[in-house]
């Protein structure tokens, strides 16, 4: 295998600060991996590398068997290598490879992307939002549930792929959320934010039971549950279960329930019904809010000022332009 000077290296790198031509030496994170045959018919392995800054294609184009004990998903590497560009993306050519021996002083928590506050904070946040709910019933129906979901939500991410599909990004995601409605609220001031702060957390709660994350934050799969129901239904069944137990309010429970249901605004969506309540409106619009602000922000990481992104799909394929100034 081709031998780089290691005097040319630049020794652990993040990922979003790789440049083209860089021959790096560094740690990373085995995203998924898989073995592949090029043109010419030979085998070779491509592998989505990660840190906690981002995410890089990774190619290594000697294949040998003794490499798939190296390349475990989650398990991390040091690899060496040079950044090329290829259809106008970053990507790792592989010149060498080895797993993690014990000098190596690895910290997981560096390899792994998560929101930018600690889960800790963000669940404390999330709790001073508890306490200015007035309504007593539905405080405890919130506190309640929270409760049982704590040790999940506090590594969950808010979606498999796109929009805060991190560690701790459901918290991110309802904190943010209740952080802009609580802004909307002062404008709007006829909303009864009881149900805007009671909306906004159990509206993707169910999240936690629909896809299986592990504790880095990285879903596998969508659980058979979530798979038959999803988390609209599952978080519907959740309210009407604990307040069955605390004896809620009928009509505060099915407000509840429906702002849940319509949270995702179109049937094609998930949601049977649209919102019929101006909190259940809100309700939707800050969840679109937050994924679009965050998409936004996520697809100007990799682009150049006054430069355009790639189409992004989740944008329904809009290139997003970065600013010079
Ligand atoms: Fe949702
Ligand atoms: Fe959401």
């Amino acid at each position: 295998m081709e031998q780089i000077a290691i005097d040319k290296l630049i020794e652990n790198k993040t990922i979003e600060n790789l440049k083209v031509s860089d021959k790096s030496d560094g740690y990373f994170l085995v995203k998924s991996y898989d073995i592949k045959t090029s043109n010419n018919k030979k085998k070779y392995i491509d592998i989505t590398f990660a840190d906690k800054t981002g995410e890089i294609n990774a190619k290594l184009w000697e294949y040998n068997e003794k490499y798939l004990q190296i390349f475990q998903e989650n398990n991390i590497v040091k690899a060496r290598g040079e950044v090329i560009e290829w259809q106008g993306k970053k990507q790792f050519k592989i010149s060498k490879i080895r797993g993690i021996i014990e000098n190596d002083n690895i910290n997981i928590d560096d390899f792994v992307p998560a929101a930018p506050i600690s889960s800790d904070k963000m669940y404390a946040e999330i709790n001073k939002y508890i306490e200015k709910i007035q309504d007593v019933e539905i405080k405890t129906l919130v506190s309640n549930i929270i409760k049982k979901y704590e040790n999940k939500l506090k590594y969950y991410p808010a979606a498999k792929k796109n929009h805060h599909s991190y560690k701790g990004g459901l918290l991110y995601h309802i904190l943010r959320m209740l952080q802009t409605g609580e802004k909307i609220g002062q404008v709007y001031d006829y909303l009864k934010m009881d149900y805007v702060y009671a909306g906004v957390i159990l509206h993707d709660i169910c999240k936690t039971s629909e896809m299986d994350s592990n504790e880095l934050g990285i879903v596998s799969d969508y659980t058979t549950e979530g798979k038959l129901l999803g988390h609209i239904i599952q978080g519907i069944k959740e309210i009407e279960v604990q307040a069955e137990l605390i004896g809620l309010d009928k009509e505060k429970s099915l407000i509840l329930q429906h702002m849940i249901l319509s949270h995702h605004y179109q049937p094609e969506y998930g949601s049977p019904k649209k919102p019929m309540t101006p909190e259940a409106e809100l309700l939707h619009y800050l969840d679109i809010i937050d994924a679009r602000m965050f998409d936004f922000e996520n697809a100007l990481k990799s682009v150049n000022p006054g430069e355009f992104s790639d189409r992004i799909w989740i944008l329904d394929n809009r290139n997003v332009y970065k600013m010079e100034n």
